[in-house]
């Protein structure tokens, strides 16, 4: 994870990204910009892209199978989730460090599946094992059969979530929890506002709160307040009906997943001392300073330690991911166009192969 933390009155680090940019960032940014292409006769169903543009431009057809290297896996792909990235790269507005994923692109980066091969120098998984994870988007993602992973990427699957299930973690429950945990350090009895409470990210943000002991005040239309109740918010706010800087007041934490208006007007919701971490935006320093509150932006690095800290609040059953839908591989089109309305409840989730028997 790359953060920045602006504190005030000294700031930590100087400059910020370029918010844009941050909004379009995967769950591994600093990935090796490997081969995307595959060789070897074997082929496999897989939704490319070869131009960028519309959902249109998501091809469902026949590719050649990745070749995994050595220190790499071959994954059977048995779901993917989709992230509001994914529709980013799509419409060709990504960039890292100046360069765009090279095409065809597959994209699809949080995966669940069974191991197909493990390279001679990996040592953590085996051929037959459940795997969840991360990939890094330059190297290529997971909308199709097959898809070539590093070890450090993947975790074991949590056992008592399906395939779809732990396809939904990566990203989203990762941002969430490097947000609160990691850089916010919630803890017992403080009080969180959490902007878009019924997102991706936002969903599995009232759930980590909870379970740090945190008080929790959420925002979303007025369609999710009972989602979000069910939850675990403690007190849930419909923004277009109130502005909550009219009934919220002295927050320790504010997580910022929608920027804009909603980031200027947090400032004066948080005590002193507390801290805004925004997912997409750099908060302003001399708001910050102002008030003597802090401010963090920061890009997500889902890797396999923060996987294994997922995993135990699953397994602590603190943690669930909520599929509002699960499509064929095929129409990874229809899930691009929910995705960038920017008003999904949830996860969305391909589902590329039947879920295994046990
Ligand atoms: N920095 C990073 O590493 C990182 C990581 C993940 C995501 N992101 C970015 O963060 C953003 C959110 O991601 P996501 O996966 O959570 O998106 P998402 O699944 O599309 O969820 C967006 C949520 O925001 C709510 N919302 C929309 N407008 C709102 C407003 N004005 N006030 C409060 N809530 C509002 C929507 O609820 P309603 O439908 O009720 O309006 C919806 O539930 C995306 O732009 C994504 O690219 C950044």
């Amino acid at each position: 994870m790359q953060s920045i933390t602006i504190s005030a009155p000294v700031s930590r680090r100087g400059g910020f990204p370029v918010a844009a940019v941050i909004s379009l960032l995967p769950c591994v940014m600093f990935a090796q910009l490997a081969s995307n292409s595959a060789s070897g006769n074997a082929t496999m169903k897989a939704v490319r892209l070869h131009d960028f543009g519309a959902p249109e431009v998501l091809k469902y057809e026949d590719a050649s199978r990745p070749q995994p290297k050595e220190d790499e896996l071959l994954l059977r792909v048995i779901a993917t989730a989709v992230n509001p990235v994914d529709a980013k790269i799509r419409a060709g507005g990504f960039r890292l460090g100046g360069a765009q994923p090279q095409m065809p692109i597959i994209l699809g980066y949080d995966i669940a599946g069974i191991v197909e091969v493990a390279g001679a120098k990996t040592t953590k998984f085996k051929k037959g094992d459940a795997v969840y994870g991360c990939l890094a988007i330059m190297r290529g993602g997971g909308d199709a059969e097959f898809a070539v992973a590093k070890e450090d990427e993947l975790s074991a699957k949590p056992a008592s979530l399906s395939f779809a299930e732990a396809a939904a973690l990566p990203t989203a429950a990762g941002t969430a929890w490097q947000a609160l945990v990691e850089i916010a350090k919630l803890s017992e009895g403080q009080t969180v506002l959490i902007h878009g409470g019924s997102g991706g990210v936002g969903h599995f943000a009232i759930q980590i709160a909870k379970a740090r002991g945190a008080k929790v005040i959420a925002t979303a239309s007025a369609a999710n307040q009972e989602f979000m109740k069910q939850l675990g918010a403690d007190e849930t706010i419909d923004y277009k009906a109130t502005k909550f800087e009219d009934v919220v007041k002295d927050v320790d934490v504010v997580l910022d997943t929608v920027a804009g208006e909603t980031l200027k007007r947090s400032y004066a919701v948080v005590k002193k001392g507390g801290i805004i971490v925004s997912i997409l935006e750099p908060p302003d320093k001399k708001e910050l300073e102002a008030r003597g509150i802090r401010g963090s932006v920061f890009m997500v690095s889902a890797k396999s330690d923060l996987l294994a800290e997922l995993t135990k609040l699953v397994e602590a059953k603190q943690l669930k991911p909520v599929i509002s839908q699960q499509l064929p591989l095929a129409e990874l089109a229809k899930a691009h166009q929910t995705i960038e309305t920017g008003h999904t409840r949830g996860k969305i989730v391909m589902r590329v192969a039947d879920e295994p028997k046990s």
